[in-house]
């Protein structure tokens, strides 16, 4: 997508070093744009860890690259065991979206089938680069997809803005490309559809606030960004025509774990008869996992996230400020658990289900997990 009319995605290989992979900087957003190298799998765990990238897909896609560094590393004699030791390592960077496991997972199993360090290594850069590709074209198919229920929505209104609602950044910062609550709003306003977004702020790291705002504002969709509070009210008085959210982890029963406030988002809608739309890849679905709420392992971070904000001074300054009493305990909870019964729908990249076992599988039905073992 576009960052002031240029073309990037979010993570690629060095133009004159393939042993390097770069990421944009997201901490550093929207106040500065950086590009970062990424030369080892500790580079690419920290990246993870510390949220230099974030967003489920690309975690995932970025914990494929740790991958294909750490073989870049290894020693020729035992380079499986350092990729086994690496997987291990990497998948433990950050516990909730299930795409960084995933992706891991799928890239070992491939070359551990490799005879030789140097073949692993050359088809550890390829098979990277083939999940990150595979990521993009989910993407834009979740776009197309999604985007029919916004064109209902508009011909619904008779060409009036169609208002959405979005929580977090579930955007192509947030994958490689296109993003995925934002692939179908991206599509609408290419086919000139008018769209509006409400934007969530999403404290404590202001996910929408800041990076959000900044995508929508470089592709030039009309948005607003709204205190993370302010959501129920403007349903109760029909501003918002649909919510469309990410996910780090979708059970195949339909629970969706996505950023903390998610949860109060769809309850809101749900009581406003508000469509509530879930978009995400199949690299998002846990096919094994059938309890979200109480399976799920939520990411619990660093209380400075709660206790301090950072912000730019007016002059140009970048600063972190104190904003809770001092002494007072905070608990940040990164990700929250909306029950299935209150998601109107999952947008894939095969097309639009009911969050429930029976349509998630008739959609893919090559993943049968333990709903279907069972039977
Ligand atoms: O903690 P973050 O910023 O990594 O959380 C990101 C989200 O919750 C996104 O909504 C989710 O990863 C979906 S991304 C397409």
């Amino acid at each position: 997508m576009q960052v002031n009319g240029k073309n990037y995605q979010t993570i690629w290989v060095h133009a004159d070093n393939n042993q390097i992979i770069q990421v944009i900087d997201q901490r550093k957003l929207p106040f500065e744009f950086e590009i970062i190298d990424l030369k080892t799998p500790v580079d690419a765990f920290v990246a993870i860890q510390n949220m230099t990238v974030r967003g489920a897909p690309l975690i995932g896609v970025t914990g494929a690259y740790g991958i294909y560094l750490g073989l870049i590393d290894a020693n020729s004699e035992s380079w499986k065991t350092s990729l086994f030791k690496n997987a291990t390592y990497l998948k433990s960077a950050r516990p909730t979206a299930v795409n960084l496991a995933i992706l891991i997972d799928e890239i070992v199993a491939v070359l551990a089938e490799c005879f030789s360090h140097e073949s692993a290594c050359a088809l550890a850069l390829e098979e990277a680069t083939r999940l990150k590709r595979r990521e993009i074209d989910w993407s834009e198919s979740i776009g197309e997809y999604g985007c029919e229920l916004i064109e209902a929505i508009s011909i619904s209104k008779n060409g009036e803005p169609v208002n959405i609602l979005t929580h977090c950044n579930a955007g192509w910062l947030a994958c490689i490309d296109w993003g995925t609550a934002t692939a179908p709003i991206y599509k609408a306003f290419l086919y000139g559809i008018p769209v509006h977004v409400w934007v969530d702020e999403t404290r404590p790291r202001n996910q929408g606030a800041r990076l959000t705002a900044w995508e929508l504002s470089h592709e030039g969709v009309p948005h607003t960004v709204i205190p993370d509070n302010a959501g129920g009210h403007l349903m109760q008085h029909g501003l918002v025509d649909l919510c469309i959210v990410g996910s780090d982890r979708t059970t195949s029963t339909g629970d969706v774990a996505n950023k903390i406030g998610t949860y109060l988002k769809a309850l809101a809608a749900y009581d406003n008869n508000i469509p509530f739309y879930v978009a995400l890849p199949s690299s998002t679905i846990d096919f094994m996992m059938m309890d979200g709420v109480r399976e799920i392992p939520i990411e619990q971070r660093d209380g400075e996230e709660v206790s301090h904000m950072e912000g730019e001074l007016d002059n140009g300054l970048i600063t972190k400020v104190r904003i809770v009493n001092p002494g007072s305990a905070v608990a940040n909870y990164g990700f929250d658990v909306t029950p299935a019964r209150y998601v109107t729908g999952l947008i894939t990249e095969r097309g639009i289900c009911g969050a429930n076992p029976a349509d998630i599988f008739k959609l893919f039905p090559e993943r049968g997990g333990r709903e279907k073992k069972k039977g």
